[in-house]
């Protein structure tokens, strides 16, 4: 087979590495700290791999050769897709193999907002442990509330999974059609029900948004989506940042009945130092950490370097996604 040129744009893994380089000629160069590396090798490119890093229109413009694009996630918000269909670019992605993983992060952001982990934590470490602790610092409990998702593919039910089975919650999904629970999840059978948006944000204890970033959801986590959650609620992103109205939110924490946020995403990535949500006393934010355990990104690196080989080697990958459906 011929060996073609590959541009992996964000850090792999070492053995996932030494498998492209076996049979290709392999670039390393991260854009955000070697761009002139990046841009020498980006005209040669026939596959690139990497994530978190806009390949858009004006990138593309610059790869005349490229055949696919791996990227080790599973949202593809950062890819220009009209313009990969448009050129029969492929685009592929890490589906399933993150999905616990994100829904152990976002249940651990369930506990810490109801429970004030964070905070009553930094009271132990700040020396301010000095009597027990009163009423004014008590949790709310997690077990038997009610659950309302937005969003109910695999990550989404992995999160039923564990508040059904694990905490008694009961759980309501909205998403585009019900899902066919007896073929594809047969455990929420009559634990987790769909329901329309309005009843789920008037009648759940957690709101927990499971959203990909599309035209149709940027934004759409409005004033009016927080007014008509059930006061003293909590919302939890884990999807994408820029499917909330950050202003909206803030306002619903300082000026509506809202109790808490954990948010492990945001509309900018990193968090800018000035955003009131870092240092907000009722906001537990992450930095973007769903995925991020050894065993998982290990997982999702070796996922997306079989989705380039095969792709290169003019195989169907495991894991496309269907550019033309977005
Ligand atoms: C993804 O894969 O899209 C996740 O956001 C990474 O945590």
């Amino acid at each position: 087979m011929t060996r073609k040129n590959i541009l992996v744009f964000r850090e792999l893994p070492d053995d996932q590495l030494a498998r492209l380089q076996a049979v290709h000629e392999v670039t390393v160069a991260d854009p955000r700290s070697q761009r002139a590396a990046f841009d020498a090798a980006l005209p040669l490119a026939h596959g690139l791999i990497g994530s978190s890093f806009p390949v858009d229109d004006a990138l593309l413009a610059r790869a005349p050769r490229l055949e696919v694009v791996s990227s080790v996630s599973v949202g593809v918000d950062n890819y220009a897709l009209a313009s990969l269909h448009a050129r029969g670019i492929l685009l592929c992605h890490t589906p399933g193999v993150l999905d616990e993983t994100v829904a152990d992060t976002v249940f651990a952001l369930l506990m810490a907002t109801s429970r004030r982990v964070v905070e009553l934590s930094n009271l132990v470490r700040d020396g301010a442990w000095t009597k027990n602790i009163g009423e004014d610092l008590f949790g709310f409990d997690v077990h038997g509330k009610t659950l309302g998702l937005l969003g109910f593919g695999r990550i989404g039910q992995a999160i039923a999974r564990r508040a059904a089975l694990g905490f008694g919650m009961p759980v309501l999904y909205h998403a585009r059609r019900p899902v066919d629970l007896a073929a594809q999840a047969p455990e929420l059978q009559g634990r987790a029900v769909h329901t329309p948006l309005a009843e789920l944000l008037a009648g759940a204890d957690f709101v927990v948004a499971m959203l990909p970033l599309s035209d149709s959801t940027r934004g759409m986590i409005d004033a009016s989506f927080f007014a008509a959650m059930k006061p003293g609620a909590v919302f939890i992103n884990g999807g994408r940042g820029a499917t909330v109205q950050e202003d909206a939110l803030l306002a619903a924490l300082d000026h509506g009945t809202l109790r808490a946020a954990g948010l492990d995403v945001f509309a900018t990535e990193p968090l800018p130092a000035a955003s009131p949500l870092r240092t907000h006393p009722r906001v537990t934010p992450l930095p973007h950490i769903g995925s991020a355990t050894h065993e998982t990104r290990h997982a999702m690196a070796e996922l997306a370097t079989t989705n380039l080989l095969q792709a290169l080697a003019g195989e169907r990958p495991a894991a496309v996604f269907d550019t033309a459906s977005a």
